[in-house]
């Protein structure tokens, strides 16, 4: 069967994208689906290309047993043509991502949403981005992602 293929993307891809990615990774293989999908994220800019992800959202992560395990890369045109689902996770990344579609000469075949649209618990419209604050806002993306994060594979199963 055909694998549908799952693309997080934030600014930096060191904070929300990774974790969201990683927060997937873990429900499909709680639930006996990881052979069913292909999950990757990705930053709309290029400072941390190659990076690991912040410190800060790997500890906090790894007191829920979640590991954040990718290195920060930048969207291409390329990733329009092989996700099924790029998943922005606020309304900048979103505008960036589909101007970034729009310049390009393919149309693509991804369907660009916000992870937001997926909540239930959570009333965020965007997931905040926890850079520049303290360590409480990395839990709180934690909270927000694992809510919205399972409302998008309910969605899609
Ligand atoms: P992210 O967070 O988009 O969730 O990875 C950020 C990481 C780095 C920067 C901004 C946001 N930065 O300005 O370097």
């Amino acid at each position: 069967m055909k694998k549908i293929s799952v693309l997080f993307v934030c600014l930096g891809n060191i904070c929300r994208s990774p974790a969201a990615e990683a927060i997937f990774m873990s429900l499909i293989e709680k639930k006996g689906l990881t052979d069913g999908f292909i999950v990757d994220s990705a930053g709309t800019g290029s400072w941390h290309i190659g990076k690991k992800a912040d410190s800060r959202m790997r500890t906090a992560a790894e007191r829920r047993d979640i590991n954040i395990l990718s290195r920060a890369r930048q969207i291409t045109n390329k990733d329009f043509d092989e996700f099924n689902y790029i998943l922005a996770m606020d309304d900048s990344n979103f505008r960036n991502i589909q101007d970034l579609k729009n310049r390009t000469a393919s149309a693509g075949f991804a369907s660009i949403k916000k992870i937001q649209d997926f909540r239930s618990v959570f009333n965020e419209q965007e997931v905040p981005d926890p850079y520049f604050g303290g360590e409480e806002g990395f839990d709180y993306v934690l909270d927000i992602l694992e809510d919205s994060v399972n409302g998008f594979l309910e969605s899609i199963s």
